[in-house]
């Protein structure tokens, strides 16, 4: 489930050679959920067809002012009516002074200029074009009028220029054009949240651990960012991709995870603690291979430090602190314990047991847990959508104080 669900968005399409990834964008946003309108430039026609998106958007492509096949309805304004968010990929810097300059004179920049909702722009072209002093200032006039202006990426161009003008990886635009539109209730503050499992060594080659996956402390950073925080993410080992316009602290044991949170404690508003910190690490840790041998292994275990506990000591006021409990009995009871004594104001209890264990699942079920308010007895759902409910009741914390 993304915000991109049931939105209407149009993809503007300007005359550069990154048009082919328009195609691959056109299907990130359909992905998402979007309903996707396109229009294009007479010179993106030359590039690729109208027919590829016609097919693919299921909807006719916009490409001439001066042809209105449908009598009922001025189509530059009724595309501009509907549309939710706008993405204009590629941007050349034709497109790009037009619309800094108010000149509508085609299909695309004339739907531009009767826009209301947010429009995002991806400049793709020449690196010497990019950087001129034109298409900068240009770029500088869009920004202030409140166009998002998304950076191209740098590598080897299609003119035998290495440099930056790249149209970014299309899942990657689509993420921001979802970003784009998502509520910014958290623009300013900076938030620090830890994910994944710890990794405790026995010996060079071996570990204890759990089965955090990740996942559900990586929608919760997620959520944050689209949602206008400054997220830093300290995690343990895991398999997925980080958000993206997120600070990631890689860390391996419960000692480093400790270490970067300390550093970065200062300034943070909200701290959400989703990681599965190893309650305990090897005391006699070997420094070579273990080798086998007859008659077992003794393993002596110590105490990690309770990272939230001591991070919790040092809580200034208006800092709002968040756990998780991970149980496989007494929910209620145990969650309100570690509430308490790990000086929380919000408590995330899940069951890490059984079929609706949280564990790697893409679904969690939750209940939770604040100081002032009753219990949420949430439905089992998609860890996506719950982070955002997680975040809604943050905000309920913050308003309540
Ligand atoms: O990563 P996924 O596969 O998506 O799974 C999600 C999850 C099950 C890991 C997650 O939903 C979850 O429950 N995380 C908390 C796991 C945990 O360590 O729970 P706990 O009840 O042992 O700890 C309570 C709180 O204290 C947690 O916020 C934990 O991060 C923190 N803690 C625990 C031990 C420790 N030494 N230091 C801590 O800060």
């Amino acid at each position: 489930m993304s915000d991109l669900n049931g939105r209407v968005i149009v993809l503007g399409v300007s005359g550069g050679i990154a048009a082919y990834k328009s195609v691959e964008l056109l299907r990130a946003l359909q992905k998402k959920g979007a309903d996707v309108f396109v229009v294009m430039t007479e010179n993106a026609l030359k590039f690729v067809g109208e027919l590829t998106f016609q097919a693919i958007s299921k909807h006719s492509v916009y490409t001439d002012v001066m042809k209105e096949d449908t009598p009922d309805k001025i189509r530059h304004i009724d595309l501009a009516e509907k549309a939710d968010g706008v993405v204009i990929a590629p941007a050349t810097a034709n497109i790009i002074g037009k619309i800094a300059n108010g000149i509508a004179d085609d299909a695309l920049s004339t739907m531009i200029m009767a826009v209301k909702a947010p429009v995002m722009i991806c400049p793709a072209m020449n690196s010497w074009m990019y950087e001129s002093r034109a298409v900068q200032r240009n770029l500088d006039t869009l920004s202030e009028d409140g166009f998002h202006i998304i950076d191209p990426d740098e590598g080897y161009l299609a003119c035998n220029v290495t440099g930056p003008g790249r149209l970014p990886e299309p899942y990657y635009i689509a993420d921001r054009v979802e970003a784009m539109l998502v509520r910014k209730d958290f623009k300013e503050k900076k938030v620090l949240v830890t994910a994944g499992p710890t990794v405790e060594p026995i010996d060079p080659v071996r570990f204890i651990s759990n089965h955090s996956s990740g996942k559900m402390g990586y929608k919760i950073a997620e959520a944050f960012e689209k949602r206008g925080a400054k997220v830093t993410l300290v995690s343990g080992p895991v398999a997925i991709d980080p958000p993206y316009n997120t600070e990631v602290v890689n860390i391996k044991t419960a000692d480093e995870m400790l270490l970067k949170c300390q550093e970065r404690m200062e300034n943070i508003d909200i701290i959400v603690k989703v990681a599965a910190v190893a309650d305990y690490k090897i005391k006699n840790r070997a420094e070579h291979k273990i080798k086998k041998s007859e008659g077992g292994l003794d393993l002596v275990l110590e105490e990690n430090p309770d990272i939230i506990k001591t991070l919790g000591k040092l809580k200034k006021p208006g800092q709002i602190f968040v756990g998780f409990a991970a149980e496989t009995r007494d929910l209620e009871q145990n969650a309100l314990k570690k509430l308490e004594s790990k000086n929380l104001d919000m408590i995330v209890a899940n069951e890490i047991s059984g079929k609706n264990s949280a564990f790697g699942a893409e679904e969690n079920k939750v209940t939770i847990f604040t100081k002032n308010m009753a219990p949420k007895i949430l439905d089992m759902m998609d860890k996506k959508v719950l982070a955002d409910l997680i975040l809604d009741s943050i905000l309920e914390i913050e308003n309540d104080r």
